[in-house]
């Protein structure tokens, strides 16, 4: 049944999106499990003209916390699956509405609980990856109920950090800022993201860290 619904959504999203660049960017994906699904329902959210990010939120963000996140997972212990699927749908509600980027930790939770549920996705599993997306902002500074909300958020932050150039993107493009406060912006953003990283995570991250700081003539 569920291996069913899979299949048919498959289809349906790959003609929805089928263009070389969305094969390369989905390529690594196992098909039919429900983390190809939400990759798939998430890249296609940051490829509509309503997503105020641009692509890049897919191809320098969201790719790059999916894979600190299981790379933390993996090193933590956390449920991989749920992790992943975190990580993937962690910016969603901003990506599909930027009205709702204040509150996106919540709406995303609401957003995330809404797909998970269509897909046939466990309840008890769906309440992990929720408490994921509703702790997972820097800048709130929100307690980890689990272990796997550690690393989706270590792994927002990592990305970050990992990710200077779509910063500064952010920063000057999208923001319009001046150098200076591009600059202002993007090391605050770097500094906070490194201030509330778990013990492995500032491991996993140190070289690349002092690496930016030195770009960007902090140190
Ligand atoms: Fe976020
Ligand atoms: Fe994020």
């Amino acid at each position: 049944m569920f291996a069913n619904i899979c299949s048919v959504w498959y289809n349906v999203l790959k003609e929805r999106h089928a263009d070389i660049q969305h094969v390369k960017m989905l390529k690594g994906c196992v098909i039919m499990n429900i983390i190809s699904l939400i990759a798939m329902e998430v890249e296609g959210a940051c490829r509509s003209r309503n997503n105020r990010f641009g692509y890049g939120v897919w191809s320098h963000h969201i790719i790059s916390v999916a894979e600190y996140a299981k790379i933390m997972a993996l090193e933590l212990g956390a449920d991989v699956e749920v992790v992943q699927l975190a990580a993937l749908l962690h910016d969603y509600a901003g990506i599909k509405d930027y009205s709702d980027y204040g509150n996106h930790h919540i709406k995303g939770a609401y957003e995330a609980e809404k797909l998970l549920l269509m897909y046939g996705y466990p309840k008890d599993k769906v309440e992990l990856v929720k408490e994921c997306i509703m702790s997972h902002r820097g800048s709130l500074n929100l307690e980890k109920a689990s272990i796997e909300a550690v690393c989706v958020s270590d792994a927002d932050a990592l990305a970050h950090i990992d990710n200077v150039p779509s910063l500064l993107y952010l920063a000057y493009n999208q923001k319009g800022m001046s150098i200076d406060e591009g600059m202002e912006w993007v090391n605050s953003k770097i500094q906070r993201s490194y201030s509330k990283l778990s013990r492995y995570g500032r491991q996993l991250i140190a070289d690349r860290y002092e690496a930016t700081q030195r770009m960007l003539s902090i140190a």
